[in-house]
């Protein structure tokens, strides 16, 4: 039923996506048009060819993370497909920009990392459809709303988009700036219907495309500039989901059906590294880690009071998955439980990062915000604090219980694993119980458990899946409330406790979204590539 409507938006959206996208040009056309004919290999072969003598060459001041302008003349390629048979071209399209000189200074970009930047915000669709050079990827909801969403709670089209809007860091400028290949991935999203009333952009379309992207990106080894085996992928929020979900299941067989349906090309869709801000992941345990972690706060930031029953419920629930995980804490810090996380947040994530906000502050900023924040005691240039003052010094929670799969099916969540005709599901057992939309149904559907296992990096962690990446870049605000603080520290330590190089710490006093060490992020990944500018 799904599938029967995806095909037919795919011959509508070859004209449409003609017009809006003219870079598109023979792409979805040619792969059309092929379909009669031939072999997927041979389509795949033939219109997935990167070009690189398409290009227009741009100069543009771009600065970088320490806010200085530079000229720099990059190459940019307009928007293709990247894939033979796209269902919608104007999400499932990329660019690429390619540094020649910065400062009058030639680039070489042979063994250069490849910069993956997905600018993908509540799950919610992400073109680069229109994009006439480096970081203006955009969310695009239906109505070409980036924030449409069912709840109105998570905007789309954040992220790595032009200016880094809402405050986050142009990963896309950053990285070009800094002498990396830079590509940026449209996806589809949870808010795409078609003419029939068929939702195309719901789970798991998002990561089918970032990885379609990832083999076209390899397919291409050669065309492409820069080293295909050296892909860094970078996002935030939903996109840094994504991007986490992207590095721990790659060459995971459990896509291919789904890479086929779409024609993506016949390589590998394993990336090297992962970047990942505040990812809004491990959906269907979030609900539990939210109330363990912000369910003391039994105000919303709208002055709404949080039911204390589905609270503590769902809290019980979090103690049960995170013993199951079977966790333990980095540098020698024994097993995470529900009784010993704050403890470990607290001394691992918490004070660091509040010590390193207070030590680099001039004297008097430091004795001012101490005079403000007395529950922090500041000794021997470290800062410590309990757990309680911590979450006080947090205040109002962002979101009402459930935060995730709501009784009511309003949030972003229940959309993002809506179906066919239908906007939004329930994707966990608590959440189907106290439905109140009326429905009768006492099990979740039949494909929920394996878009679950689709969308959460968790479960490929846990198995150790072998092409995953093996090196980890994980940020969060410490006044973030979007989710919990356990969903970013279990990622970190399911991937340190494989073996893998994790680099993860806390933002101090920052928000939903920050990013506020961009440099030290490019410069971990000059490090872990190898790469000598
Ligand atoms: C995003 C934020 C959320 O709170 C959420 O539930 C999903 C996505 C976001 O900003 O991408």
């Amino acid at each position: 039923m799904q599938h029967r409507a995806v095909r037919r938006r795919s011959v509508v959206m070859g004209t449409v996506a003609a017009a809006g996208v003219a870079a598109v040009g023979g792409g979805a056309a040619s792969a059309q048009a092929a379909g009669s004919g031939g072999t997927r290999a041979t389509r795949a072969s033939g219109a997935l060819v990167f070009d690189k003598d398409d290009h227009t060459e741009l100069t543009e001041t771009i600065k970088d993370a320490a806010g200085t302008g530079h000229e720099v003349v990059y190459r940019f390629y307009k928007a293709r497909p990247y894939v033979t048979d796209p269902v919608d071209a104007a999400y499932q399209s990329l660019v690429v920009s390619v540094p020649v000189r910065i400062d009058g200074k030639a680039v070489d970009t042979t063994g250069a990392p490849v910069v993956l930047a997905n600018a993908i915000g509540g799950y919610m669709p992400s073109s680069v459809a229109q994009a006439t050079g480096v970081g203006q990827a955009g969310g695009a909801g239906p109505s070409g709303s980036p924030s449409a969403s069912p709840t109105g709670t998570p905007g789309g089209g954040t992220g790595g988009g032009a200016g880094g809007a809402g405050g986050r860091a142009n990963l896309a400028q950053l990285a070009l700036v800094a002498g990396y290949v830079v590509v940026e991935p449209g996806a589809r999203g949870r808010s795409l219907v078609d003419a029939s009333g068929t939702y195309y952009g719901t789970a798991p379309a998002a990561i089918v495309d970032l990885k379609a992207a990832v083999r076209y990106l390899r397919f291409n080894q050669g065309r492409i500039p820069g080293d295909t085996d050296r892909i860094v992928s970078t996002g935030t929020s939903a996109g840094g989901a994504l991007s986490a979900l992207l590095g721990a299941s790659g060459d995971s067989p459990l896509y291919d059906r789904y890479l086929k349906e779409l024609g993506a090309a016949d390589a590998s869709d394993a990336i090297f590294a992962t970047g990942a801000w505040c990812p809004i992941t491990d959906l269907e345990h979030a609900d539990g880690a939210y109330e363990w972690n912000w369910g003391s706060n039994v105000t919303q930031s709208t002055g709404k009071v949080v039911d204390q029953g589905v609270s503590r419920e769902l809290r019980a629930r979090f103690a049960e998955y995170q013993a199951s995980l079977k966790l333990r804490g980095l540098n020698g810090f024994g097993p995470l439980t529900a009784r010993t996380y704050d403890r470990y947040l607290l001394t691992t994530y918490l004070q660091p990062a509040a010590t390193a906000y207070l030590a680099a502050l001039p004297e008097s900023g430091r004795a001012a915000y101490l005079a403000a924040n007395p529950f922090l005691t500041w000794s021997g240039g470290k800062a410590t604090f309990t757990w309680e003052d911590y979450l006080a010094h947090v205040g109002a929670r962002k979101k009402t219980a459930p935060a995730f799969d709501a009784f009511d099916l309003s949030a972003a969540e229940n959309n993002e694993f809506g179906t066919g005709t239908t906007e939004a599901r329930h994707f966990t057992d608590y959440g189907l119980r106290n439905d109140t939309t009326g429905l009768t149904a006492k099990r979740l559907d039949g494909d929920i458990p394996e878009l679950l296992r689709l969308m959460n990096p968790m479960h490929f962690l846990k198995e150790g899946n072998p092409g995953r990446s093996r090196h980890w870049w994980i940020r969060l605000g410490t006044d973030d409330t979007d989710t919990a603080l356990t969903v970013s520290a279990n990622l970190a330590a399911a991937a340190d406790n494989l073996g893998d190089e994790v680099d993860h710490a806390y933002y101090w006093d920052q928000g939903h979204g920050a990013d506020t060490d961009p440099d030290a992020f490019l410069a971990w990944v000059a490090r872990v590539t190898g790469h000598r500018g």
